[in-house]
C-alpha cells in the first residue's frame, strides 16, 4: 500500500495517471497536489471525487512548507512529480515560468522529500523511511533527430533546445544529483508525445479538433514535416506504475509509442475521424453546425501553413529497448484504437472543452495566431 503525492495531478497526464492508479490500487492514498495554473482543471479530477482514498490541494511546489506538511500528515512514501509548465510555444513567448516551476519548483520539492525522508529521520536516529521520488520527463530534453538518426536512448546525451525542454532538463539532472549525493531514491521516466482524455486544446491534436468543430484554420508550423511519436495517455500511466513498481533506483526509463507521424500527416488523420463521425451521426450535425461547411466539403481545406516555431525540432524518436527488456513494457493501445476514442471523447465532451476555452485561452490563441 503506497501514500502517493502526485504534483500536477489536474493537469492531462497527472488527471489520466490519479485515474488509471485509483482504479488499479483501490486501498492506495492519492494525494494531489496541483497549483491550478491555466492548464490544470478540477473537472479532470471529477471522475474521483467521491472517492475515499483522493485528496485534492490546491498549492505550489514551489511552497517547500506546504510540501512537508502534506508529507507527514499524509505519510507520503512516494512522490510522482508531474507539475510543470509544459507548453513549448508558451516557452518561447514567456520563459520565466518554466524556470520558476520546472526548475525551482522541483528544486523546492526535493529538499522538502530530502528533509523528511532522509534528514529528519537520521537525526532522530531512526531508519530513513522507504521511499521513491518518481520524477515525469520528456523525450525533448535529448534534443533533435534528422529523419534517418537512430532514436533516443536513455544514454543519449542531453541536447534541450527550447526553453521547456532546458527547463525539464535542468530539473532531470537536479533529481539525478540528489540520488547521487544525498541517496534518494529517484526514478525518471523520459516519454514523447502523448494525447487522449483532458488534453488541453493548445496542443497540437486537442486543438485541431476544437478548430474543426468551430470552422477554424489548422495551423501548421513550417512544412508540417517535423515528426512525434505519438503514445495513448493511459500508456504513459501504464509505463510510470511498471517504473514504480519494478524499476531500479537511479535509472532513466523511455517510454513511447512506437509511432512516429509527420505533423501534417497526423492532422490530416484526425480530418478523416471527425468527418466520418460526422458521416455516421446525425445528432452531430445538429450539435456541431459551424463545422458543416468545411465537413460536408473537405476538412482538409482548413489547413493553414503559418509561421514555424523558433528552434523547432525536426524529429523525436523513442528507443524504449531497455524498458520493454527490463520492465516488460509495451503500449496496450494501438494508435488507430487510441485517436478515435480521442476523437470520440472530444466529441461527447464539449462542456469540458468549452469551459477550458474561455478568456485566457482567448488571449493566448489571439497573441499566438494573430
Ligand atoms: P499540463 O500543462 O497539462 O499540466 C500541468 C499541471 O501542473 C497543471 O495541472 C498545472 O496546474 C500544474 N502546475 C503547474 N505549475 C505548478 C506549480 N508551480 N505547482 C503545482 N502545480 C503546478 O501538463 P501535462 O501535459 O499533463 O504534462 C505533465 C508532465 O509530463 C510535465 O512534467 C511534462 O513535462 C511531462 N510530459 C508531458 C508530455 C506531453 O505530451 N504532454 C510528454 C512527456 C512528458
Ligand atoms: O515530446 C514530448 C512533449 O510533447 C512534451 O514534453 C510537451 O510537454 C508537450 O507539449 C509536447 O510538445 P510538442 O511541442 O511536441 O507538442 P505540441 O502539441 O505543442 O506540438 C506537436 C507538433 O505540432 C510540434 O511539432 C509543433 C506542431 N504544431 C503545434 C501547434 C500547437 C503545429 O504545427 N501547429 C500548432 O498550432
Amino acid at each position: 500500500m503506497k501514500n502517493i503525492l502526485v504534483t500536477g495531478g489536474a493537469g492531462f497526464i497527472g488527471a489520466n495517471f490519479v485515474h488509471y492508479w485509483l482504479n488499479k490500487y483501490d486501498s492506495d492514498k492519492v494525494i494531489v497536489l496541483d497549483a491550478l495554473t491555466y492548464a490544470g482543471n478540477l473537472a479532470n479530477l471529477e471522475p474521483v471525487q467521491g472517492n475515499s482514498n483522493f485528496v485534492f490541494v490546491q498549492g505550489d511546489i514551489c511552497d517547500q512548507e506546504l510540501v512537508e506538511k502534506l508529507i507527514q500528515e499524509h505519510g507520503i512514501d512516494t512522490v510522482v512529480h508531474f507539475a510543470a509548465e509544459s507548453h513549448v510555444d508558451r516557452s518561447i513567448t514567456g520563459p520565466d515560468a518554466f524556470i520558476e516551476t520546472n526548475i525551482l519548483g522541483t528544486y523546492s520539492l526535493i529538499k522538502a522529500v530530502k528533509k523528511c525522508w532522509i534528514d529528519e529521520p537520521k537525526e532522530r536516529g531512526d531508519d530513513i523511511i522507504e521511499h521513491r521520488f518518481h520524477h515525469v520527463s520528456t523525450d525533448e530534453v535529448y534534443g533533435t533527430l534528422s529523419p534517418t538518426d537512430p532514436a533516443f536512448k536513455e544514454d543519449t546525451a542531453y541536447a534541450p533546445n527550447s526553453p521547456y525542454s532546458a527547463s525539464k532538463a535542468a530539473s532531470d539532472h537536479l533529481v539525478r544529483a540528489y540520488h547521487h549525493t544525498y541517496g534518494l531514491n529517484v526514478t525518471t521516466s523520459n516519454c514523447s508525445n502523448n494525447y487522449g482524455p483532458y488534453h488541453f486544446p493548445e496542443k497540437l491534436i486537442p486543438l485541431v479538433i476544437t478548430n474543426i468543430l468551430h470552422n477554424k484554420s489548422l495551423p501548421i508550423y513550417g512544412n508540417g514535416m517535423q515528426i512525434r511519436d505519438w503514445l495513448y495517455v493511459e500508456d504513459h500511466a501504464y509505463g510510470i506504475d511498471l517504473v514504480l513498481n519494478k524499476g531500479r533506483v537511479g535509472e532513466n526509463y523511455n517510454i513511447g509509442g512506437n509511432n512516429e507521424w509527420a505533423n501534417i500527416n497526423i492532422v490530416k488523420e484526425v480530418c478523416k475521424l471527425v468527418e466520418n463521425e460526422f458521416a455516421n451521426s446525425t445528432e452531430l450535425s445538429a450539435r456541431f453546425p459551424e463545422a458543416l461547411a468545411a465537413i460536408n466539403s473537405d476538412t482538409e481545406s482548413l489547413i493553414t501553413y503559418v509561421k514555424d516555431r523558433p528552434g523547432h525540432d525536426r524529429r523525436y524518436a523513442i528507443d524504449a529497448t531497455k524498458t520493454r527488456d527490463e520492465l516488460g513494457y509495451e503500449p496496450k493501445e494501438s494508435f488507430e484504437t487510441g485517436i478515435s476514442k480521442t476523437v470520440a471523447w472530444y466529441l461527447n465532451n464539449e462542456s469540458w472543452w468549452q469551459a477550458v476555452m474561455d478568456g485566457s485561452y482567448q488571449d493566448w490563441v489571439e497573441k499566438q495566431y494573430s
